[in-house]
């Protein structure tokens, strides 16, 4: 799978991920956890890393925790959480408690969740970052409105490794507010909501995948939607949440082959806004 280095190392981070909410909220049950672990092996079987997850996510946390141990393959996931508190001590409770339900006492990456007392937690995340609980730390939120704001800090803190926003075909803002801010400060982006929640398929329900896709190895929407967001080279990995195996077979493919280029994104951003 194509990879992207994390900005603040050059370590290579592989396009494609997997987001947890809301399908790894599911506790116990074991009907559902099996499709889950069949999803997070199909992702470790073509290198994808990332898994992405938080406290705020229910059960997740720990479902999560369980699979990755369960098959055994906590060496090769990449586990980003977050911090989703107010308060400096319930903020490392919580974080140590994370640590717990994941099985993994050293997190690859803690971001500070929404942006709630970021202030407080960061300054935490950056002495656990200094002790090695932490390998790197991050800022989330998923709102337009709210993108001003995490470039903001961005520009005004040094230090923090990654940043994850809302960014999807039909939510374009991200293009002009943020990632031109992360290319010049050396900011890792992670991509959530990268299909807009499900909704940019219902968008083309019905209608037959463009003959140009060819020309960039898409066979599915999945792939040409995500295929958009990879075209932009700020952009470090995507976290497609899915439930399905076949849905993550899908959007693996999204991490091979050719990806638009600029020409290329314009027409396509003038299609879809054309539909
Ligand atoms: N503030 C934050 O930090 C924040 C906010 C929002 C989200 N996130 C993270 O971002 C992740 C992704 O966001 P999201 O889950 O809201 O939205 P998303 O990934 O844009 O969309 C998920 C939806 O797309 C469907 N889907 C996935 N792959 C598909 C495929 N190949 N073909 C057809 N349908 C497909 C899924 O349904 P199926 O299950 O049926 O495949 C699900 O309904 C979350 O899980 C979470 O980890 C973080």
């Amino acid at each position: 799978m194509l990879t992207r280095p994390i900005p603040s190392t050059g370590e290579p981070m592989p396009v494609i991920g997997l987001g947890t909410w809301p399908v790894f909220n599911v506790g116990s049950d074991e009907r559902s956890r099996e499709p889950l672990r069949e999803v997070v092996r199909l992702l470790v079987d073509a290198s994808g890393r990332m898994i992405d997850t938080s406290p705020m996510y229910g059960s997740a946390e720990g479902v999560t925790g369980d699979i990755v141990a369960g098959l055994g393959v906590g060496e090769r996931v990449f586990l980003a959480t977050k911090v989703w508190i107010s308060g400096r001590g319930q903020g490392i409770e919580q974080m140590a408690r994370s640590a717990s339900l994941l099985k993994s006492p050293v997190i690859d990456l803690m971001q500070v969740h929404n942006l709630v007392d970021w202030r407080t937690q960061l300054a935490t995340m950056r002495e656990m970052k200094a002790n090695g609980r932490l390998r790197y730390i991050g800022i989330t939120h998923y709102t337009t409105g709210s993108l001003a704001e995490l470039a903001r800090i961005l520009e005004a803190e040094d230090g923090i490794d990654f940043v994850q926003c809302g960014y999807s075909l039909a939510t374009r803002a991200a293009e002009t507010r943020l990632l031109p801010v992360c290319a010049a400060r050396g900011v890792a982006v992670i991509v959530n909501q990268p299909l807009e929640r499900g909704d940019l398929f219902r968008a083309v329900r019905g209608k037959a995948l463009p003959a140009w896709a060819a020309e960039l190895d898409c066979a599915s929407w999945a792939q040409l939607f995500l295929k958009y967001l990879l075209g932009d080279p700020a952009v470090t990995v995507l976290i497609p949440a899915t439930n399905k195996p076949d849905h993550m077979a899908d959007n693996l493919k999204a991490g091979l082959g050719r990806l638009p280029g600029e020409q290329q994104r314009e027409q396509i951003r003038r299609w879809w806004d054309g539909l």
